[in-house]
């Protein structure tokens, strides 16, 4: 059983990705021991409330240094003791020593084909503004390992999608969401419970299957 800690700052729609993927067994051998947020009032709490996960809301306003803050939020990591880290609209850089702990068993998702519109700053809405001012005619998402860079960890799974001429960025977010990102983090997370994502030289083969 792969032991999922699931970090959320918002909404939570690929939190609610995984959870459906576990139930309907597009995910197997997976359980989420945990769900933390930094937001006290990201709807992904409810989301996972209702699907009987235990939560916990480890917030900056609470501490008074970021160091401090910083030590809560990896207490509350080691604790939950995962297997897998799945950051899912996680807003919070990790702390080094996480990173460093958990090498190649942290994933995010983001909402772009890495390496365009991702690195410093490019996050939510911004990416799919950039790439409409840019006149892409695909983007899509990314789910990859996370190092100490910022997008730059090991791609295990991407998936394009068309773009629109009468794309908004807010259409466009939620066509990535729908057509990529809700599809590739659950088959992400299956195939590493599975053991068949490995990384070389800084690169994921998927093995078997
Ligand atoms: C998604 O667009 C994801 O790609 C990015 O943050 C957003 C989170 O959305 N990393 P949600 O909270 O899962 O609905």
């Amino acid at each position: 059983m792969l032991r999922l800690l699931v970090l959320v700052s918002g909404g939570g729609t690929n939190l609610q990705a995984v959870i459906d993927g576990i139930k309907d067994g597009t995910i197997g051998d997976t359980k989420i021991v945990k769900v933390i947020s930094n937001k006290r009032d990201a709807y992904a709490l409810a989301r996972a409330e209702n699907a009987g996960i235990e939560t916990e809301v480890i917030s900056r306003r609470d501490y008074e240094t970021k160091e401090d803050f910083e030590k809560a939020l990896s207490e509350g990591i080691m604790k939950a003791d995962p297997d897998l880290i799945v950051l899912a609209g996680f807003l919070v850089v990790l702390p080094a020593g996480i990173v460093k702990n958990f090498e190649n068993r942290i994933i995010n998702i983001h909402p772009s084909l890495i390496p365009s519109f991702c690195g410093k700053n490019f996050y939510g809405l911004r990416v799919h503004e950039e790439a409409l001012k840019r006149g892409v005619k695909l983007t899509g998402a990314t789910v990859h390992f996370v190092d100490e860079g910022c997008d730059s960890g090991p791609i295990i799974l991407q998936k394009a999608v068309e773009v629109k001429e009468t794309d908004t960025p807010e259409i466009l977010q939620k066509r990535v969401m729908e057509q990529a990102e809700w599809k590739i983090m659950p088959e992400a997370i299956n195939l590493i419970a599975k053991g068949r994502v490995k990384v070389e030289n800084g690169k994921v083969r998927i093995t078997g299957g």
